[in-house]
């Protein structure tokens, strides 16, 4: 018996080492390949867009300094729009940020967008994780609204199955059937979890000219001090003619009722020097001009196609930057 207790005490007296270099191998080996999936999932995502975890890669000052440089005219709306993306991206919102954009044609509600999924995804408007919705294409029919709220319901909640962070761009939002727009009121209420999913992280972007004729008069009475209009009185004329107007998509709906709209968010007419800076941005991208040489006489003969309002002082421009572009590509041609 005490030969079978020695042989048993040798063995593990010799194994041990190999038990413990077998251990040290297991947990070198543990930490590499922890290393190894830490290190391939930046680097899949790198090839691959994943769906963002957080928002610590975001760079809040350059999406700023992005949207300062190449959208003229709308401090105020991209004030507004900063303090409440930020806000929005702590780890834990407590419900999901819906700014509602407002104001007249070519003044920037697309654009900005752009921008901002710019910012956020790394593929921009191309990411799985970015839905644009047109309420005139998709939502087209007033009599199909109940299979067209079956259809919302599902892409916003495949989508935010999928991506917690999605962003969700709807445009011309004013076009779009009464009612409808409710289907999205859980996901914007203060739910923690609908059916398992929490939405609190996604954003939702509503786009239309809905208050663009009302934004479009008080400024012009505040023409000389276009600069200074603040956001309460802004807020507040929005928010009237949202309410009160029977023509938009947002009349009478618990996404107004029940307050759901994290913001209101202005777009300023655009006055003519904004205008001459998206020609000058036009006529540079379009290769007709190099940035620092662009001729003063071509952006005025441009200037001279569009249409300005008031008729005395012809300080802001009817379409925006809208219809430079083409303004642009007719001049040039024309030589
Ligand atoms: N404030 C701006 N600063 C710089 N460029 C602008 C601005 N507003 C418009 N643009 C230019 O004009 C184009 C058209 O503007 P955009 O589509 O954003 O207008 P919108 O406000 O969505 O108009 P609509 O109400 O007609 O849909 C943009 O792609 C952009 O090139
Ligand atoms: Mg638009």
């Amino acid at each position: 018996m005490d030969s079978v207790k020695w042989i048993v005490f040798y063995g593990l007296f010799t194994w041990i080492p190999g038990i413990k270099s077998f251990l040290d191998i297991g947990s070198v080996g543990t930490a590499v390949l922890a290393g190894i999936y830490t290190a391939y999932k930046p680097v899949k995502c790198y090839f691959k867009e994943c769906c963002p975890a957080d928002w610590a890669h975001l760079d809040a000052t350059a999406l700023r300094e992005d949207l300062q440089t190449r959208v003229f005219g709308q401090d105020l709306a991209i004030d507004v729009i900063m303090k409440h993306l930020r806000a929005h991206m702590t780890k834990d919102p407590t419900r999901a940020l819906a700014l509602s954009f407002h104001g007249g044609t070519g003044t920037g509600k697309n654009h900005v967008s752009r921008i901002i999924a710019e910012g956020l995804y790394q593929e921009g408007m191309r990411s799985k994780y970015v839905h644009f919705i047109s309420a005139t294409k998709e939502f087209p029919h007033v009599y199909q609204v109940p299979l067209y709220k079956d259809k919302l319901k599902e892409l916003v909640e495949n989508s935010v199955k999928d991506c917690e962070r999605s962003l969700f761009i709807f445009d011309e939002i004013d076009k779009m059937p009464p009612g409808l727009i409710d289907t999205l009121t859980p996901y914007l209420d203060f739910n923690e979890h609908l059916s398992g999913t929490d939405y609190r992280k996604a954003i939702f972007l509503f786009l239309s000219n809905t208050a663009g004729k009302e934004i479009f008069h008080y400024t012009l009475e505040h023409q000389f001090s276009r600069e200074r209009i603040g956001l309460n009185e802004m807020e507040q004329l929005i928010s009237k003619v949202t309410v009160n107007t029977n023509s938009n998509g947002m009349y009478l709906s618990d996404v107004i009722i029940k307050h759901l709209i994290t913001a209101f968010v202005p777009f300023l007419p655009l006055k003519r020097k904004h205008v001459k800076k998206c020609i000058k941005d036009y006529l540079v991208a379009r290769n007709y001009n190099k940035r620092d040489s662009v001729p003063e006489e071509i952006v005025q003969k441009i200037m001279r196609e569009l249409i300005f309002f008031p008729d005395d002082t012809q300080i802001f421009s009817v379409t925006g930057c809208k219809r430079v572009p083409d303004k642009v590509d007719y001049v040039m041609y024309d030589g």
